[in-house]
């Protein structure tokens, strides 16, 4: 037998003040359910939207109403491409917790079209939110970060990525290779953040999901033969859900995740790696 230290807290997060961004829908909105369940004392969530069927208030109304947990939900409005809104942001944090224990940089845009229509705009749309900005969410939060980590108990920087910035998933019609090249820096943001802030007590991961339908996702996975050619081609033979996320979520950020650091995890069920075919023989 070996000493297992506290092996029941190795998959909790209880205490601790999360931020996760883009947390109004998707993505965000699994992880910060399944924070808030894994014991988590404060959760924001932020997004540009607060109002409507789509927004921050309905999204921590539902949050808040989570069966048996001890935490709360906060809501702020922000737009995470934007210096000055960031800032914002951490000020908020600051006031109200003054620490941070786990970021996630999940917010995202993206673009599909041919490579000759794709407008300028759209890739200056992709790279301040993608990369920029969540360049300068690390750095900005990096002092209330560094206030909560300790050696034993990092405080943690999850980015959200995507296998598109590890293969190249679609060109022609409905092509997306600024989103897919901003994807990729994101996994090297996430390996520099790792040295860079690994001395301060801060760990840097990079999820990186493959396809989960969601408002971002939807039109794309209709344009590429909907939802059951999708789950055909999968090794796994389905798409992502909501507990693939909350699942890698919580191992990254809880005490079973403590000495991983600079790593991309794909949450795809191996898609990213199957070039080759079922053979019929
Ligand atoms: N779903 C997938 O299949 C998939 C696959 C690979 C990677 N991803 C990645 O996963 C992340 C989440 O995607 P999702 O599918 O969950 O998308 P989603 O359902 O469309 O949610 C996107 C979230 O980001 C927020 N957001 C967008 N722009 C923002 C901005 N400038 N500032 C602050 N918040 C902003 C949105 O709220 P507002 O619009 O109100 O701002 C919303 O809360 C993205 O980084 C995406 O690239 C998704």
């Amino acid at each position: 037998m070996s000493e297992l230290r506290n092996f029941d807290r190795m998959f909790r997060l209880d205490g601790k003040v999360a931020l996760i961004t883009g947390g109004s829908r998707g993505l965000g909105l699994h992880t910060a359910t399944a924070f808030l369940l894994a014991g988590a004392k404060k959760v924001f969530i932020t997004a540009r939207q607060a109002g409507g069927p789509q927004g921050i208030d309905q999204a921590v109304e539902k949050l808040n109403a989570l069966p048996r947990i001890q935490g709360s939900a906060v809501g702020v409005a922000a737009n995470v491409s934007n210096e000055g809104e960031i800032v914002r942001l951490v000020e908020h944090v600051r006031k109200e917790e003054g620490k941070l224990d786990l970021l996630v940089a999940n917010a995202g845009a993206t673009w599909g079209s041919k490579f000759e229509d794709a407008p300028d705009q759209s890739s200056v749309k992709i790279l301040d939110l993608n990369v920029r900005g969540v360049f300068l969410l690390a750095q900005k939060f990096a002092p209330l970060l560094e206030a909560a980590g300790t050696r034993q108990d990092p405080s943690r920087i999850i980015l959200v990525s995507s296998t598109a910035g590890i293969n190249v998933p679609h060109v022609g019609e409905s092509g997306t290779i600024m989103y897919s090249v901003s994807k990729a820096a994101a996994h090297h943001l996430a390996r520099n953040l790792a040295i860079e802030l690994g001395p301060r007590n801060i760990t840097t991961n990079t999820v990186a999901p493959g396809f989960f339908p969601s408002k971002l996702a939807n039109g794309l996975i209709e344009k590429l033969g909907g939802r059951e050619e999708l789950d055909d081609a999968n090794p796994r033979k389905r798409l992502g859900e909501p507990e693939d996320i909350a699942g890698v979520m919580v191992y990254l950020c809880s005490p079973a995740g403590n000495y991983i650091n600079g790593n991309d995890i794909s949450v795809d069920g191996g898609m990213v790696l199957s070039s080759g075919r079922y053979s019929k023989l």
